[in-house]
C-alpha cells in the first residue's frame, strides 16, 4: 500500500506505452496459434466506481488489441478479468465468491485464464490471500499496473506460471492506452487519479496512491473527439475533481469553461465533488456554462460535525449547508445528490439525528447510504465501535425513510414539466428510459431508434426515485 508523501508519481513514458504494444502483438500472435477456430473470448467484470469502469474500458481496449474478443458469456470465456473494488467488505465478499465460483469452470476447461486486478488487488493481504488460497488464478495486479495487461498476459502465456505484480508506487499517469467505450453516446474522462485526503474510514488513498491529475490538453483532445465521434455526454471522474490541477496555475473551473466552449450538443457531467474543495467558483462556473449538467454529486457523509472531524472530512456541516445555499441560489433548478455514511465508529443516535436533520433540510434528488465497513490499514479501523450492526441497521432504515419523503415530494413537484432527456436504455418494462440533466429517469413508451439521443418528455407521474412521461413529438 503506497502512503508516503514524498514518493514520485511517474508519468509512463510513450517508449513504456508502445513496449506494451508490442507485447499485445507477441500476445496476439501467440493466441491466434492457440486457439486457430477463431479469436478467443474475454469476460470482463469492474465492480466499483465510475473511475474503476473507466479502468474496466482500457484493460478491454488492450484485451483486444491482444488478440481477444469481448463476451458476456461466462461459461464460454477463455479469458475471464474481474477488475475488483475494496470500497467496502460487501465488494470484497462478492468478489472472493465470484473467483471461488470459477474453480468449477476453470476444472471444466483448464486453458481458461483467470486475471484479478484492480483496486482489492493492490492490497498486499487480498493478493497474498488469491496466490495462497485461490492457486487456479492465473494473474494478479494492482491499480498501478493496468497500463501492463499484455506484458504480464504475455509473461504468463511464454511461462506458464502466475503472474503477481502490485508493486507500491505512489501512483502513475498513463496515456495512449486503447480503450473500448461500452457506449457509443456516454463517455467517461478519466481527469485524475488517486487521493490525498485520507478521510479515516476510506480505502482509496491506499489503493489509488496519491492525487494526480492528467494535463487538460490531453483531456480537451479526448473531449473534441468524442464530441466528433457523436457523444452525447461526457463524465469527468475524479474522487475530488475540485482538487484538479491543484499546484498548477490551471483548476477545474477552467476545465469546464474549455470543455463548455467545444462546438456541438453534448452534456457535461462531472463526479465526485468534495466539499471541501467545492468553491463558490465552481458553482458559478456550473451556472453559466449551458453544457454543463445542472447536476452536483456532494457527499457530506454526516451531519454532525464531531463526526465529520473524526472522519477527516475538512469541512462543517454549516461549511456544507451554505455551499448547497449558494448552489441552489445561482442554479435555482440545481439537482444535489450525495454519499452518507451510517454508523462511523463512535456516533451516537443523537449524533446520527444531525444527518437526519441535514438530509430533511438539503432536499436531495436521491442519496447514497452505506453503513459503515472497517477497512484494513485506515484510522477509522483502529476506533473503538460499540454500536451493534443490528442498531446500525434500524438508523439506515430511518434514514432511508426520511429521504423517501424528501424524493417523494420532489418527485411529485415535476408532474406537468417537460424535461430534455439522454434516452440511455430500456426498462424491464419496455418503456424508454431518458436521463434529466439532474440525473433523474424519466420512463416513457416509445420506440428503439430514441435511444442515444435527446428528446423532449413531460411528466405525468412520480414514482418517487424515477418519473414516468410521454414524448413530445
Ligand atoms: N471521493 C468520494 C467518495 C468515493 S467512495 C468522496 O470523497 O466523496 C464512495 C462512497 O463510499 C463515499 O462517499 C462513502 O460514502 C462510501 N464509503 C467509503 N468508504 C466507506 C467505508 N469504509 N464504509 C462505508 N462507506 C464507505
Ligand atoms: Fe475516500 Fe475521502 Fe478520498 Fe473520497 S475524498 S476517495 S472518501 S479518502
Ligand atoms: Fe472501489 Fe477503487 Fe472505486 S475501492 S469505489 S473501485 S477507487
Amino acid at each position: 500500500m503506497s502512503q508516503a508523501d514524498n514518493a514520485q508519481i511517474r508519468t509512463v513514458t510513450e517508449a513504456e506505452i508502445e513496449k506494451q504494444r508490442e507485447y499485445a502483438a507477441l500476445v496476439s500472435t501467440a493466441v491466434s496459434l492457440r486457439y486457430p477456430q477463431g479469436a478467443p473470448k474475454a469476460f470482463v467484470h469492474t465492480y466499483g466506481c465510475q473511475g474503476n469502469v473507466a479502468d474496466g474500458e482500457r484493460l478491454e481496449g488492450m484485451l483486444i488489441e491482444s488478440g481477444y474478443e469481448l463476451t458476456d458469456d461466462l461459461n464460454s470465456a477463455d479469458l475471464v478479468l474481474y477488475n475488483t473494488c475494496a470500497i467496502r467488505e460487501h465488494a470484497e465478499d462478492r468478489l472472493i465468491g465470484n473467483v471461488g465460483a470459477l474453480k468449477v469452470i476453470k476444472k471444466q476447461r483448464p486453458s481458461m485464464k483467470i486475471v484479478l486486478c484492480g483496486c482489492m488487488m493492490q492490497q498486499e493481504w487480498a493478493a497474498e490471500k488469491i496466490r495462497k488460497s485461490y492457486p487456479f488464478v492465473d494473474i494478479v495486479f494492482g491499480t498501478h499496473a493496468i497500463y501492463k495487461l499484455p506484458e504480464l498476459l504475455y509473461r504468463n502465456f511464454t511461462s506458464g506460471k502466475r503472474v503477481f505484480d502490485i508493486e507500491d508506487e505512489a501512483g502513475v499517469i498513463a496515456e495512449g492506452l486503447p480503450v473500448h467505450r461500452d457506449s457509443n453516446f456516454k463517455a467517461w474522462i478519466p481527469i485524475m487519479y488517486g487521493c490525498n485526503n485520507f478521510c479515516s474510514y476510506c480505502i482509496v488513498p491506499y489503493v489509488r496512491g496519491r492525487e494526480r491529475s492528467r494535463d487538460p490538453q490531453i483531456i480537451l483532445e479526448e473531449a473534441r473527439q468524442l464530441v466528433a465521434a457523436g457523444y452525447k455526454e461526457i463524465t469527468l471522474l475524479g474522487q475530488n475533481v475540485n482538487s484538479y490541477g491543484k499546484g498548477t496555475d490551471y483548476n477545474f473551473s477552467k476545465l469546464l469553461r474549455e470543455l463548455n466552449a467545444i462546438e456541438g450538443d453534448f452534456l457535461i457531467r462531472f463526479m465526485t465533488s468534495h466539499p471541501k474543495d467545492c468553491t463558490f467558483e465552481l458553482l458559478d462556473t456550473m451556472a453559466q456554462c449551458d453544457k454543463v449538467a445542472k447536476h452536483l454529486h456532494l457527499p457530506f457523509q454526516s451531519g454532525n460535525n464531531r463526526v465529520l472531524k473524526e472522519m477527516n472530512r475538512g469541512y462543517t456541516r454549516e461549511k456544507y449547508l451554505s455551499l448547497l445555499e449558494y448552489a441552489y441560489k445561482v442554479m435555482p433548478e440545481l439537482s444535489v445528490t450525495a454519499d452518507v455514511i451510517v454508523g462511523f465508529p463512535g456516533e451516537t443516535y443523537e449524533e446520527f439525528l444531525d444527518t437526519v436533520s441535514l438530509v430533511n433540510e438539503a432536499k436531495f434528488t436521491s442519496m447514497y447510504t452505506f453503513i459503515f465497513s472497517s477497512r484494513k490499514g485506515t484510522k477509522a479501523e483502529k476506533m473503538p465501535d460499540p454500536v451493534s450492526r443490528e442498531e446500525k441497521g434500524k438508523w439506515f432504515r430511518e434514514l432511508l425513510d426520511a429521504q423517501e419523503a424528501v424524493a417523494a415530494k420532489r418527485s411529485a413537484s415535476c408532474v406537468g414539466r417537460t424535461y430534455r432527456v439522454l434516452c440511455e436504455s430500456v426498462s424491464k418494462g419496455g418503456l424508454i428510459e431518458g436521463r434529466t440533466q439532474g440525473n433523474v429517469i424519466i420512463e416513457f413508451p416509445g420506440s428503439l431508434d430514441l435511444i442515444g439521443g435527446y428528446h423532449e418528455v413531460k411528466v405525468t407521474e412520480s414514482l418517487t426515485w424515477i418519473l414516468r412521461g410521454e414524448l413530445i413529438s
